[in-house]
């Protein structure tokens, strides 16, 4: 069965986070850290899209907390800068650990704050996790035919 909003987009989460242990784990193996860093900003990249042109202005309509949507954006701005600083990063651990320490707090607020209360409104979020398959499909599709 097809996964609503909230699932596919904290299947998201936990897969950014399982990479991350992958990368500490590599600790030492410069390239498989290197391709892991890659693989973790893409698909924060991705997911980061996806939130903000589907999942964002879907919750601000069903619930009209703009408030939260607004400091979601500020946050995804403020990771996507330190994102694409990453492939100049001298300190490539210590960048990726700001990274997930952000990511985390900001995946915390979004599960206690915003999924909670999407859930609650009674939010088409079956709907709008089709729409976040499909999008995301788009984009993998022209990646990979790039
Ligand atoms: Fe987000
Ligand atoms: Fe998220």
């Amino acid at each position: 069965m097809a996964q609503d909003a909230i699932q596919l987009l904290d299947a998201d989460h936990q897969r950014v986070e399982a990479l991350y242990k992958d990368f500490k784990a590599a600790g030492g193996n410069r390239d498989a850290q290197l391709a892991l860093a890659q693989t973790i900003c893409a698909e924060l990249v991705l997911h980061a899209m996806v939130e903000e042109e589907i999942f964002y202005p879907a919750y601000a309509h069903a619930t009209g907390d703009e408030q939260a949507v607004e400091h979601a954006n500020k946050e995804h701005g403020e990771l996507k800068e330190l994102i694409a600083k990453v492939p100049q990063a001298e300190n490539l651990d210590g960048a990726m650990e700001v990274i997930m320490r952000r990511t985390m707090h900001h995946v915390d607020e979004e599960r206690r704050e915003m999924f909670a209360k999407a859930r609650a409104s009674g939010m088409e979020l079956a709907t709008v996790g089709g729409r976040i398959q499909t999008r995301r499909d788009e984009v993998m599709a022209a990646v990979q035919g790039a």
